[in-house]
């Protein structure tokens, strides 16, 4: 059962200078909230109430004075601090201590999911007790994300990171399931050409002991990048469109942890104050009493 997750949120955001220079790229808006509450969200509707924040020395600050304990989401939220970016599997060495031995939800702060049962999917995998499970996602520009490429069986033949000629259309995402093998088996990597421990050597060691399991994100699926100034204002677009349809929010924390039964109304109420005169603070507010 993995109890525990880690959100990754550093890394110097070069891609999108100069809105990065002084803000993380995880901070920065999508629509009408905080990247992070995207990924963070995802981990709370996978069960996940155990989290530990990773940023930079500059930014995670910023990101307690946004996020607090966690508490005012019936969550436990922690913080560390990664000095330099090497490499994603580094946050099983800064997190040892946070894991304890056991194994682990990690998500990139980046990445943003969108789509029916993800709850429900994430929910299913966390009950794993053996190995690893990552999830493939067809995409058109394959080239710029980890890649799976499957036998005809549906089985696992090789996994790439960013190919310069990709074996198949399907991206790893950010969002990883590990065992409490983790952090013992990211002592043994070493770091790529590019200097960085990388995510995909890890996950090789797994598949190479036939403890890797792949799930599909289906059409119907979102995944959204926010890696280019383009992506990053289509992936606001896209949830503004979502939610002006539905009346519903996407990764609304407080409603994620109020289905759940993490806080009550009181609770809520709370928030809703907070946050007083807002379009949010009105949407915590009708959720009260109305659920259904
Ligand atoms: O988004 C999915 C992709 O994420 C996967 O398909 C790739 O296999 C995986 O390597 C990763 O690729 P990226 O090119 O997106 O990696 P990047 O170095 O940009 O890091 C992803 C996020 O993690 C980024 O927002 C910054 C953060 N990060 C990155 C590194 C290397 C850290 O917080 N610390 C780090 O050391």
């Amino acid at each position: 059962m993995i109890r525990k997750g880690i959100v990754l949120a550093g890394g110097l955001g070069t891609r999108l200078y100069p809105l990065t220079l002084a803000v993380s790229k995880q901070l920065l808006p999508v629509y009408d909230k905080p990247m992070i509450y995207y990924p963070l969200t995802t981990l709370m509707l996978g069960g996940i109430r155990d989290v530990l924040l990773i940023s930079t020395p500059r930014d995670v600050d910023q990101y307690r004075r946004l996020l607090g304990d966690g508490s005012q989401w019936g969550i436990q939220l922690t913080y560390c601090v990664q000095p330099t970016p090497g490499g994603l599997p580094q946050a099983f060495i800064l997190g040892r201590e946070f894991l304890a031995g056991e194994g682990c939800a990690l998500i990139l702060g980046d990445n943003i999911f969108y789509g029916a049962y993800l709850g429900g999917t994430l929910q299913k995998v966390s009950k794993q007790n053996r190995g690893a499970t990552i999830f493939a996602y067809r995409v058109k520009d394959p080239e710029r994300y980890g890649v799976v490429e499957f036998d005809a069986a549906g089985g696992v033949r090789s996994l790439e990171e960013k190919p310069a000629r990709p074996k198949s259309h399907f991206a790893v995402v950010g969002l990883y399931f590990f065992d409490e093998t983790v952090a013992d088996r990211t002592r043994v990597l070493t770091p790529s050409s590019r200097g960085e421990l990388e995510i995909v050597d890890l996950i090789r060691l797994y598949f190479g002991e036939g403890l890797l399991d792949v799930e599909l994100f289906g059409r119907g699926f979102a995944w959204l990048d926010t890696g280019t100034h383009e992506a990053l204002s289509e992936a606001g677009t896209f949830i503004e469109v979502v939610q002006k349809r539905q009346g519903l929010m996407v990764a609304c924390p407080e409603e994620v942890a109020y289905r759940q039964g993490w806080i009550g109304a009181e609770e809520m109420e709370r928030q809703a104050t907070r946050l007083a005169g807002t379009e949010y603070a009105r949407y915590l507010m009708s959720l009260l009493g109305s659920l259904s």
